[in-house]
């Protein structure tokens, strides 16, 4: 199944909740909210309080993306805030399993992300942990970047771990998602695909997340 999840740091600040309405309507199927600590990654976005007040108007599923380092300080209040699903990054702590087991056991799905230079292997002991993996297809820290095209392979065998495992697990990509590099992901077996950029920049959200969905389903056949 594809599913389409805009990523708010796209969105226009000034009006946030008609922003998150506005993909909402649209068909988007997550919201991907990129927490950025300015320490992991060279940028700064929002925090927890940010989300929580999000989750008093919206039914969507929050799919919370922490480039943060040492996550453990800081699982609890991202599901406390109305995270359905949180993925970690595998280059910002020592002990990961820990991590995702933390999240499951507050009742959250638990996510690991790896940045462009860290290779798929890295997930294998990782597998009965998570219940999606995040391929992330520009260096974090920005929006509006370009598709690192060379992922592909990486998205392709960490589509064969995925279908070796025992349990359902979501493969996500981040980064330069639009019309075109969609499909290319697609083909190579991701099914969850962030857009920031080309779905809140677009006039129209809701057509924007139906050319990306359409232009997904045409590469899967
Ligand atoms: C980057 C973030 C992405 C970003 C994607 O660190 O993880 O989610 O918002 O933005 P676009 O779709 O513009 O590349
Ligand atoms: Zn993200």
């Amino acid at each position: 199944m594809i599913k389409i999840a805009p990523s708010l740091l796209a969105a226009d600040y000034k009006k946030l909740g008609a922003e998150v309405e506005r993909v909402s309507d649209g068909g988007a199927d997550y919201l991907h909210l990129d927490i950025m600590d300015g320490a992991f990654v060279p940028n700064i976005s929002f925090g927890a309080d940010v989300i929580k007040s999000l989750r008093g108007a919206s039914g969507m599923i929050f799919d919370t993306h922490l480039m943060i380092y040492d996550p453990m300080r800081y699982v609890a209040k991202f599901a406390d805030a109305g995270s359905d699903i949180i993925t970690i990054h595998y280059e910002s702590c020592n002990d990961q399993k820990a991590v995702l087991k933390k999240i499951r056991e507050l009742g959250k799905k638990a996510g690991i992300s790896i940045k462009p230079d860290t290779p798929a292997f890295v997930l294998e002991p990782l597998i009965d942990y998570v219940d999606l993996i995040l391929v992330m297809t520009v260096e974090p820290g920005f929006g509006g970047q370009k598709f690192i095209g060379a992922m592909t392979e990486k998205i392709v065998s960490v589509r064969a771990m995925i279908d070796a495992a025992d349990h359902n697990i979501e493969l996500e990509v981040d980064g330069g998602i639009n019309n075109v590099t969609i499909a290319e992901a697609a083909a190579a077996g991701a099914d969850v695909f962030v857009a920031g950029t080309s779905v809140f920049g677009a006039a129209d959200a809701e057509k924007a997340i139906a050319d990306l969905r359409a232009a997904a389903l045409g590469a899967k056949k």
